[in-house]
């Protein structure tokens, strides 16, 4: 028996509390989604001048637009008069400014405030002082990245850090040149579960053989439970007769170029904390982005993004898309399965983890010391 009063074989989960407790989630929006590097969209959403999205991040809805010279600002989607929400639409395209439906307040695609009802009375109003404020932004893999924080953390410590711990080097993901790929289908995801469910779910390979016929299949390793995908640089080989990574070990479509012969026929997957998995294989890249929207309830926006002559000519994807599609769900389920219990009372002081999880206790003692809780079954 160890301090925490468990067996040397298992680790303490997060109490059931961290699953449920709205206080618990309001911490994270804080201190995590606010205060983090956090993936918002693909950079191809906005293709030209005057596109945008809007997209919740923590308690904040924020504004993304591509700007005159081409690059992405991105801005609290506040009124600076009295505080409307300046745009209600997921996405759209405006010709030259944003104007408040309220008092007509208008906005450049740069955030200044460039025309509002007597302004012209009112000399001393700066344009820039009074223009949208501006939340930090990043543009990598093709996605466009914000951030909060009014200082924000270095991109290369945290989500490039992130990356290499697992793979080892940068350059292994650049040689997929995932800014090049373009989206062959998006698949949105409603899943009734706490965000850290599904991160835990993703992290672990103990259920593979359980809810994962397909993938086990095609992954035959996977089948072990170990969580070999997570010994740094190592991807799981696909098996001697499995063709492509496709739901029935058919071919895929065309390998992207820059893969070399180690990555060929291997998948590896990466968590990027807090909110982004990244999935590759030789012919397409599948990215998941988390908007927890509630303590119980995330949507994931899941990309496949393949090279552009597979999406330009209309290359049948299907096969390659419903593997991962399957999993999804598979693991989804899962997930929704365990979120009723969390408030349990059987689960107050949590469950355990098996030794090839010890990675999600570390993800656990790192989302603890974010937050702020305590959460050793001793301590508590
Ligand atoms: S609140 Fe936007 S113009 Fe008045
Ligand atoms: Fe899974």
């Amino acid at each position: 028996m160890t301090t925490t009063g468990l067996p040397e074989s298992l680790i303490a989960t997060l109490p059931g509390d961290h699953y449920t407790d709205p206080e618990i989630f309001r911490l994270e929006q804080e201190r995590v989604f606010e205060s983090m590097w956090f993936c918002a969209a693909r950079a191809s959403e906005l293709a030209k001048p005057g596109a945008f999205r809007t997209v919740d991040v923590g308690r904040e809805s924020v504004l993304l637009a591509r700007s005159r010279d081409g690059s992405v600002r991105a801005f609290f989607n506040v009124c600076r008069h009295r505080g409307a929400r300046l745009c209600t639409q997921e996405s759209g395209e405006v010709k030259r400014a944003f104007q408040c439906p309220y008092h007509a307040w208008t906005y450049g695609l740069d955030g200044k405030l460039v025309a509002a009802p007597n302004l012209t009375k009112m000399p001393d109003v700066g344009r820039t002082e009074y223009g949208l404020a501006s939340v930090a932004v990043r543009e990598w893999l093709g996605y466009v990245w914000v951030c909060l924080a009014e200082d924000p953390p270095s991109f290369e410590e945290s989500v490039i850090a992130d990356v290499v711990a697992r793979l080892g080097d940068v350059e292994s993901i650049e040689r997929y040149e995932v800014e090049s790929l373009e989206i062959g289908r998006r698949i949105v995801y409603d899943v009734k579960a706490n965000w850290k469910l599904i991160i835990e779910n993703f992290m672990e390979c103990y259920h593979c053989a359980t809810i994962h016929p397909e993938l086990t299949e095609v992954l035959p390793e996977f089948a072990d439970g170990y969580a070999a995908q997570y010994y740094v640089g190592h991807g799981a080989e696909f098996g001697s007769d499995v063709q492509g990574f496709t739901v029935d070990g058919s071919q895929g479509l065309d390998r992207i170029p820059g893969v070399t012969e180690e990555q060929d026929r291997r998948y590896y997957a990466i968590t990027v904390r807090p909110q982004v998995f990244i999935n590759l294989v030789p012919d397409h890249v599948i990215l998941h982005r988390m908007f927890p929207v509630a303590v119980d309830r995330t949507i994931v926006e899941c990309d496949w993004l393949y090279l552009k002559g597979v999406v330009a000519g209309g290359r049948d994807v299907s096969r390659s898309v419903e593997l991962f599609d399957r999993v999804n769900r598979q693991d989804f389920d899962a997930c929704e399965r365990c979120q009723p219990a969390m408030s349990s009372r059987l689960y107050a002081k949590g469950g355990v983890l098996v030794p090839s999880e010890h990675h999600i206790g570390e993800f656990h003692a790192w989302l603890r010391d974010r937050i702020g809780t305590r959460a050793n079954r001793a301590e508590r």
